[in-house]
């Protein structure tokens, strides 16, 4: 009987102590507030990229717009009336309705076509003007613009081109046929002060791994051990130009004896499919999971950044809380970081550093001419590729 109490007892401290631990260093681990300064964000953001790189640009969940529903969506410096017809097909139209300027979101859909809320105008998902209620004649100029919309990965996809050209390729999957068959698990949203060009920088950035990385959430055990990372980052080509793919290879390291602990690590990989979207892997002893994460521009230095979360089917969702909160706090360091730092145009790099400048100049294919003309910031921003092969090369004579 004694034994059994004390049985009870013990599992109760137990308990209490993982639940705090999870309460404390998992769940309540909140990133630093962002304080907006808009006089120093406006400087900050002369020396950074364009703000708005070209690619797919995720908008919504599938889920958000359910048949007959219309949601306003901010991106790309700009809002979108996104809504979905009788047919199942999303439409995404400029909000600003171009009779005069009603906001279309506040309008209802009506068959396949999306109704303006001030004259009842009707337009179809391709933007054309399908009837004007008390007009017999609808002319030929009466349209909107209409966006090139794909849904993929549960999500409404748009492409962004500075030139208005048509998609140069196609956001496919990407996932396996297992994949596909993993519960979906949850999703976690958040507005950066970033440029998201710094997201991808991150992963070629080698030698900060052992400085802002190196560290497990759970206090204590941080005095016996620490975090190593192996590191690699290589470039898609051709159709895959698109493309980039990192991995981190993260070992357990007693701090006496400096020998790794075996099985107590974790692998994470990462594949880019543009500047918009990524898919990350984590592949550790616990459990696997795998994330979607978005990056949307909303404006200069302003990032909306989406985790969906899924893991394969049975996996305990305290194992995945745990792989998911290790992530968050090491990705919590980072934007911390960068919501302060300004763009080294042409960075002081040393051996050790990592491939950054090969990075850059891999990103430097989401920007054309006239994405320096975004804003009013133009001409002050300078050009990264010239800067990235010139300092690629660098790179390489540094080895
Ligand atoms: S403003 Fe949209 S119909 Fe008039
Ligand atoms: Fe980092």
């Amino acid at each position: 009987m004694l034994q059994i109490v004390l049985a009870v007892i013990l599992l109760a401290i137990v308990g209490t102590l993982v639940g705090f631990y999870f309460a404390i260093f998992v769940v309540g681990k909140k990133r630093e507030k962002f304080t907006f300064d808009p006089v120093y964000e406006k400087e900050r953001a002369k020396h950074y990229p364009p703000p708005y790189p070209n690619g797919w640009f995720s908008l919504c969940s599938s889920g958000d717009i359910t048949k007959g529903k219309v949601k306003e969506i901010e991106a790309l410096g700009q809002k979108f009336a996104v809504f979905r017809g009788e047919n199942g097909e999303v439409g995404v139209l400029d909000v600003y309705c171009p009779h005069l300027n009603a906001n279309l979101a506040g309008g209802t859909v009506k068959g396949n076509n999306l109704v303006c809320p001030f004259h009842a105008w009707e337009f179809k998902a391709n933007g054309k003007c399908a009837h004007i209620p008390y007009s017999d004649n609808v002319p030929r100029t009466a349209e909107t613009k209409a966006w090139t919309v794909v849904e993929n990965w549960g999500l409404i996809m748009v492409w962004y081109h500075s030139d208005g050209i048509a998609p140069t390729w196609n956001p496919d999957s990407g996932l396996s046929d297992t994949e596909k068959a993993y519960k979906y698990h949850s999703k976690t949203q958040d507005t950066l002060h970033i440029h998201l060009q710094d997201f991808a920088e991150n992963g070629a950035d080698y030698a900060h791994f052992a400085c802002v990385h190196n560290l497990l959430t759970i206090p204590f055990a941080n005095r016996f051990v620490y975090v190593k990372h192996t590191l690699n980052i290589e470039f898609g080509e051709g159709d895959k130009q698109h493309q980039a793919y990192f991995s981190d290879t993260a070992e357990l390291v007693k701090r006496s004896t400096d020998q790794k602990i075996e099985h107590a690590g974790g692998h994470a990989t990462v594949t880019f499919f543009g500047p918009g979207f990524l898919i990350f892997r984590f592949t550790t002893k616990i459990a696997n999971v795998l994330l979607i994460k978005t990056f949307t521009p909303l404006g200069e230095l302003k990032v909306r950044m989406e985790d969906y979360v899924y893991a394969p089917k049975g996996t305990p969702g305290l194992m995945i809380k745990y792989i998911l909160g290790e992530a968050s706090a090491q990705f919590h360091d980072d934007i911390a970081i960068w919501e302060k730092k300004n763009f080294a145009t042409k960075p002081l790099l040393v051996k050790g550093d990592g491939p950054i400048m090969k990075m850059r100049s891999w990103y430097s294919q989401f920007y054309t001419e006239s994405s320096y003309a975004q804003k009013s910031f133009a001409g002050q921003y300078r050009k990264p590729t010239a800067v990235a092969e010139e300092l690629v090369e660098e790179e390489a004579g540094s080895r």
